[in-house]
């Protein structure tokens, strides 16, 4: 549905992307992080044709956005970082002015507007002004012209980004059930937001995709063990168990070990402090949350932003 290839984008002398690649299949509910400034505005922007790359391709549903941009923004619905809403407007004139440029006609055009005013549980705010709504209620009619085409790709730029706890799961609940039948990615800041709603997460991070991986139970699962020996021993005896492919030391004799099947790393381990005579203080699986590994990623971000 979505394919990227060495994507660049300089503003100037500002290099925004440098060279990102990455494929997405239908039906999938894709979340976009990194921190500040790590370019996922400008590739949601690529994406849908509103700027140009500098250089590489980059695909929507096989259509070049570049040389065949209508085409590919007809598969595509966009919700911009503020969403572009005329307050003057109200929310059934709006959505109507959009079917007008997206080119929907007669009863399809009525079924559909019916149909996002229900999805997006706006209905009792129809003939309301669109500057007298709250917050929650506009990202909601933001979301609602984004889908009112039947795209196959739907696009977020932080679409919960300002709502309370309550609107934030609702409109969650919305990307999940979008997510369902259409392709979605959305960037956010909200971690646990993010592992709640997507099947996968691509980490940018200074214009390079630094993370592409599933999310849900079974990923990146290691075991974190504590043995009271000496650390270059234990390290040796830990990297050389059956089934250990990376040993790391996590300080205060505490040690993880990643490996193909964790399951079975535990009673290996017992065995190996038994033979050796090590103390075993500690031994459990552990599932790294997100919010670790966007952390390790992008620490370097964050420390010079701190820093500034
Ligand atoms: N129109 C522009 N002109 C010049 N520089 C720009 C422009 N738009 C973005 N940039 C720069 O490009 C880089 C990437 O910006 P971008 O908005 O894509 O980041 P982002 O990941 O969306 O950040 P945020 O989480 O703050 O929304 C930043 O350094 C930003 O300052
Ligand atoms: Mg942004």
């Amino acid at each position: 549905m979505i394919e990227v290839e060495n994507l660049r984008k300089s503003y100037g002398p500002i290099e925004a992307l440098r060279g990102i690649s990455f494929k997405v299949k239908q039906s999938e509910v894709v979340g976009f992080l990194g921190p500040n400034g790590a370019g996922k505005t400008t590739t949601m922007r690529i994406l849908t044709g509103y700027i140009h790359q500098t250089s590489g391709t980059a695909s929507i549903a096989g259509h070049c956005v570049m040389s065949d941009t209508l085409a590919a923004q007809k598969r595509v619905g966009y919700l911009p970082e503020s969403a572009p809403l005329y307050d003057d407007m109200y929310v059934c004139e709006y959505l109507d002015f959009v079917c007008d440029l997206r080119g929907l006609q007669g009863s399809h055009r009525k079924q559909r507007i019916e149909k996002v005013l229900e999805s997006c549980d706006i209905t009792s705010v129809a003939r309301r002004r669109i500057g007298h709504l709250s917050k929650g209620f506009r990202q909601r009619v933001g979301l609602a012209q984004a889908f009112v085409h039947d795209p196959d790709i739907i696009i977020l730029d932080e679409p919960t980004s300002g709502l309370d706890p309550n609107q934030i799961e609702d409109i969650c609940a919305m990307i999940r059930n979008l997510g369902e039948q259409k392709t979605v990615i959305f960037s956010s800041h909200i971690l646990a937001e993010v592992e709640a709603t997507c099947s996968r997460v691509l980490i940018l991070h200074k214009g390079e995709l630094v993370a592409d991986q599933k999310l849900g139970k079974g990923t990146g699962r290691r075991v974190v063990a504590g043995l009271q020996g000496k650390k270059s021993s234990v390290l040796k005896a830990l990297s050389a168990m059956n089934g250990a492919a990376k040993v790391e030391a996590l300080g205060k004799q505490r040690y993880a070990v990643a490996g193909k099947d964790p399951d079975k790393l535990p009673a290996r381990i017992y065995q190996i402090a038994k033979d050796k005579e090590w103390a075993l203080t500690e031994l459990h699986i552990e599932q790294p949350s997100l919010a670790d590994t966007f952390r390790q990623l992008t620490r370097n971000a964050t420390a010079s932003k701190a820093a500034q």
